[in-house]
């Protein structure tokens, strides 16, 4: 049995921080991947992952991180969880530097990793029979909000990258996967969007029963690249059962509905 590695991205919290858990407990080798040092060194030490930081913005860094990997292993998974929200403002008030980062960091470092890890991942596949790419986008890639618009693009652009890569991939062993989260209550996602207010975040899952966790979509991206090496689920589209749609967040606990009730 060959022994499969990813590299995780997103990897010093939330969703990627859960994966990197999932994926070392599924027996796969782990490069956790993020810009805080200090978190991934402590996610390495408990769980057996290797950790590198890097700035996917950054496209040397980004250059010599594919470097350091390709030289250290062969790699069978690229998990794309980086990404993230700036703002809840309505289009007309949009600042631009809000808009730029999560163009950057949603969108422009997921072709970045991809180019960059193409290769490799054609080498594993050669090998090994198969390789994997998982990107984590989101519900705000296929429904728009009032002020989500800077989320929505960013999300739709990167959700429309991995569409146009599955296709482009036609006819190599390379599974291109999509995840699709709801609401996740993580610890940052909401906190960065809201430029740290803790109460404004707290807020936003405030009655839920109950928000996705990380591990449930951790979960998700473990079974994804677990099933057999010609089955490539497309998208997986995952709420909380609290959450119907984008707009329909029921607060306070789910209840059956009573017989008789009008
Ligand atoms: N939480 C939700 O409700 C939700 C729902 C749907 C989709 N998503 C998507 O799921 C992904 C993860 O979300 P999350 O809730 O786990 O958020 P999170 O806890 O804020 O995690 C974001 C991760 O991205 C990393 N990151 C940000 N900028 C980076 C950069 N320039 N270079 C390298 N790494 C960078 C962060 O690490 P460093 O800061 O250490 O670099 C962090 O590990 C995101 O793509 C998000 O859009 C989240």
């Amino acid at each position: 049995m060959v022994t499969r590695r990813a590299v995780v991205t997103g990897a010093s919290s939330g969703i990627g921080e859960a994966t990197v858990r999932d994926l070392r407990d599924r027996g796969w080798d782990v490069v956790a991947v993020a810009r805080r040092a200090e978190r991934l060194q402590a996610l390495a030490e408990e769980t057996g992952a290797s950790a590198i930081s890097c700035d996917l913005t950054d496209g040397d860094a980004v250059t010599a991180l594919i470097g350091e990997i390709g030289a250290a292993g062969p790699v069978h998974a690229l998990v794309q969880v980086a990404g993230g929200a700036r703002g809840t403002d309505r289009v007309e008030d949009g600042r631009i530097d809000d808009w730029q980062w999560m163009y950057d960091v949603n969108v422009l470092a997921t072709q970045r990793l991809v180019a960059g890890f193409l290769p490799l991942l054609r080498r594993a596949a050669a090998v090994d029979g198969h390789a994997d790419t998982v990107f984590v986008t989101s519900t705000a890639a296929q429904t728009a909000y009032p002020g989500g618009g800077g989320y929505n693009a960013a999300k739709a652009a990167e959700s429309m990258l991995v569409k146009a890569l599955r296709q482009e991939l036609n006819g190599e062993p390379i599974r291109v996967v999509e995840v699709a989260p709801g609401m996740v209550h993580t610890e940052e996602f909401t906190l960065n969007r809201l430029g740290g207010d803790k109460a404004a975040a707290e807020a936003v899952y405030a009655g839920v029963d109950d928000p996705l966790t990380a591990a449930d979509v951790a979960d998700v991206i473990g079974y994804a690249l677990n099933t057999p090496g010609h089955v490539n689920l497309d998208l997986i589209t995952m709420r909380p059962v609290a959450q119907s749609a984008q707009h329909l967040l029921a607060r306070g606990a789910l209840r059956v509905r009573p017989e008789h009730e009008d």
